[in-house]
């Protein structure tokens, strides 16, 4: 039996990797997640038997103690963090709270012998870009917003715990992902919402920006891979698509393929935090993937068909 805590668990990306190990009879999940832009519905259904939930803040360590103190956790998955463009940049100190709660995570696993910890970082380490595509280990980390410094700190945390303490990590860099159950504050879901309803899709600037995406299915597939099998030991993967597009043009392709009558809307360029290209590079991940990518248009067709099932 393998008992695994997953932070964050009631939010899209864990979420989907909480009912994928879940299916596993042998696997026991503990899910703590405080709902800040989670929602139950993503939770394993009915809550198996081999699943426990808990409402708890990551970041009060008197909180999650007690979780640690009652199983002995295997594998950890740290994905809890304070996540979206606009409520980052409208928070800045609620996100550098988040250090807290990676802080708690590290010592506690270190406490109670936590085999390995898997941290969801992100393509906003890489910040503006200063390679394309953006490789692991040679593009240089040009993180200055909160959100981008506090993954990477919450990387240099992991290699600094293991060199001392022993504590084994792998980092997935995340890069845009999407699929059923992700909230709004993400493009994908947001396009998609706007041109359901017919309203305006509103795009930040020229929509020149471009960004990559990647299907949930991928990411759950090679990250539970990655776990399963001990690959990327004490590493950083980025997990994403390699298909960059402009945002202007998925809106169009959005409008296109829901047959909408939303119209495109172009908003003041944002400040900051909107970065001019995302693209992995995704050697690592490919190799070992034993099947080609989600293709662009099969995910958004897959996630326009759960909608209408939800709507139903
Ligand atoms: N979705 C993407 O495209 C993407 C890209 C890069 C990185 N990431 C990272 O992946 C992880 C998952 O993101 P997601 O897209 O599933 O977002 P999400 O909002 O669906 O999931 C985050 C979850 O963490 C919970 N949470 C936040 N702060 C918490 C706290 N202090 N204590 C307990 N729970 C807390 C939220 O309620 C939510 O359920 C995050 O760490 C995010 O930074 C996501």
């Amino acid at each position: 039996m393998q008992t695994i805590l997953i932070t964050g668990g009631a939010g899209f990306i864990a979420g989907a990797m909480a009912k994928r190990l879940a299916l596993d009879p042998t696997n026991r999940i503990v899910i703590v997640d405080n709902l800040i832009s989670g929602d139950k519905r993503n939770l394993p259904p009915n809550l198996h038997q081999n699943v426990v939930f808990l409402n708890a803040d990551v970041n009060e360590e008197a909180l999650i103690r007690p979780l640690f103190e009652a199983y002995s956790f295997d594998a950890v998955f740290h994905y809890a963090a304070l996540v979206g463009v606009q409520r980052t940049l409208m928070n800045p100190v609620a996100v550098l709270r988040d250090i807290d709660g990676i802080r708690n995570i590290l010592n506690l696993s270190v406490q109670f012998g936590v085999k390995r910890v898997f941290y969801s970082s992100s393509s906003e380490v890489y910040g503006e870009p200063v390679t394309v595509p953006q490789h692991e280990h040679t593009t240089p980390l040009n993180s200055r917003l909160p959100y981008a410094i506090v993954k990477n700190l919450g990387e240099a945390f992991l290699r600094s715990y293991q060199q001392e303490y022993g504590l084994n990590y792998t980092i997935f860099r995340f890069f845009n992902t999407y699929g059923p159950g992700q909230s709004v504050d993400f493009v994908m879901s947001r396009f998609l919402e706007m041109a359901r309803n017919g309203k305006d899709i509103t795009i930040y600037g020229d929509g020149q920006q471009t960004r990559t995406f990647c299907y949930i299915e991928d990411n759950i597939d090679v990250t539970i891979k990655i776990y399963k099998e001990g690959h990327f030991l004490n590493d950083v993967v980025n997990i994403g698509s390699d298909q960059e597009m402009t945002i202007l043009s998925l809106a169009q392709k959005i409008v296109d393929v829901t047959g909408s009558s939303s119209k495109i809307i172009h908003l003041p360029a944002l400040p900051e935090g909107d970065m001019t290209r995302r693209k992995p590079d995704i050697g690592k991940m490919i190799s070992l993937m034993d099947r080609p990518l989600t293709s662009l248009d099969d995910g958004i067709l897959q996630l326009i068909k759960s909608a209408q099932v939800c709507a139903e």
